[in-house]
């Protein structure tokens, strides 16, 4: 299969649009990380995303949808769900609820439950109204793999696998959307962290969320082993990389900190959210035959640093 490269512009759109509704595959921008995208609503397409992201069938994955049109896949859309989706729609929050009929098992991953978003991104939310439904959608990265922030990143992963990329440019945020879990009689549950803080959640809300992250079922795609680029990567504190440094780092070692190190393979991406937008672009550069070895020191802190942490524990488990 050629993957063809679409612009950001009205005509990229339009063949997004086209190639969607005839049942094929394209990888759109968000304001997060770039998504691999399919015709909800059509279960070929649907299960051919995991096929070229090498994804276990049973993962669920997330409807990009417009805020009037995503109540459509949920059986019950509480108070709760519309308060917040008001608040944060369109942006980097999904909402997992109980799933109406039009929400396919292949989406679900037979689960009862749904992801919905509505991306924030002018490009994406064109081709959802061109598509007139929903779009199925996750990172289009290959499975295990650091999602991509770039359309470059996207044809590392999937180049001949898919039928198309439109490239709008580097994502905004950098970090997959937070996702908050909305069951009947149950307190909002986040069940990953994400681009959004869960403490501007809570404010809304007007109460704290419960934590679910790492619960057992609860969000399948949460694997321990994640966000992984081929060089191993470790987290290190500030002073034990000024430590390393200073007792002398390989070449081969690349660093990835929030401020310059004094190495020469090194990656200043700034705090908190500069450093979530420049984090999966800097990781993959660990996919370099080069590097032997990855070190990260997070920043201080942030209201993304949750997430950033998140992120990094995972891309430096056990393989
Ligand atoms: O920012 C994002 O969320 C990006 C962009 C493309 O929108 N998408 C994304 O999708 O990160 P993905 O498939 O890589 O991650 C989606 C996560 C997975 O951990 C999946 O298990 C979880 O959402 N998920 C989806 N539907 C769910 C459901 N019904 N119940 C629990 N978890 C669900
Ligand atoms: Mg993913």
């Amino acid at each position: 299969m050629r993957t063809r490269r679409l612009t950001g512009d009205q005509d990229g759109v339009d063949a997004a649009a086209r190639i969607l509704k005839a049942g094929g595959l394209v990888a759109l921008p968000t304001e997060t990380v770039y998504g691999l995208a399919a015709d909800a609503e059509n279960a070929a397409a649907v299960a051919a995303i995991f096929t070229a992201k090498g994804r276990p069938a049973d993962q669920p994955v997330i409807i990009h949808a417009s805020p009037e049109q995503a109540p459509v896949y949920a059986r019950i859309w509480s108070e709760v769900a519309a308060k917040l989706a008001d608040a944060f729609w369109p942006g980097p929050l999904t909402l997992v609820v109980p799933r109406s009929e039009r929400a396919l098992t292949q989406v679900t991953g037979g689960l009862e439950t749904v992801g919905l978003r509505c991306p924030d991104h002018p490009v994406t939310r064109a081709v959802v109204r061109a598509v007139g439904g929903g779009l199925a959608a996750p990172s289009a990265n290959r499975y295990g793999h650091v999602s991509p922030t770039t359309a470059a990143h996207v044809l590392n992963d999937l180049d001949g696998r898919i039928d198309a990329v439109l490239d709008a440019g580097p994502c905004d945020v950098g970090l997959e959307s937070t996702i908050v879990e909305l069951l009947p009689s149950q307190p909002a549950t986040l069940l990953r962290r994400g681009g959004l803080a869960a403490e501007a959640i809570e404010k809304v809300l007007g109460s704290a969320l419960r934590d679910g992250v790492g619960g057992p079922v609860r969000a399948p795609g949460m694997v321990r082993s994640h966000y992984a680029p081929a060089a191993p990567v470790a987290v290190v504190s500030a002073s034990e990389l000024k430590r390393r440094i200073a007792a002398g780092l390989a070449h081969d070692v690349l660093v990835i900190a929030p401020g310059e190190v004094g190495h020469p393979r090194s990656v200043a991406l700034g705090d908190d959210a500069a450093f979530a937008h420049g984090l999966y672009q800097a990781l993959r550069m660990g996919d370099d035959p080069e590097v032997a070895q990855v070190l990260v020191c997070p920043p201080a802190s942030g209201p993304l640093l949750p997430a950033i942490l998140d992120r990094l524990n995972r891309s430096s488990a056990p393989r």
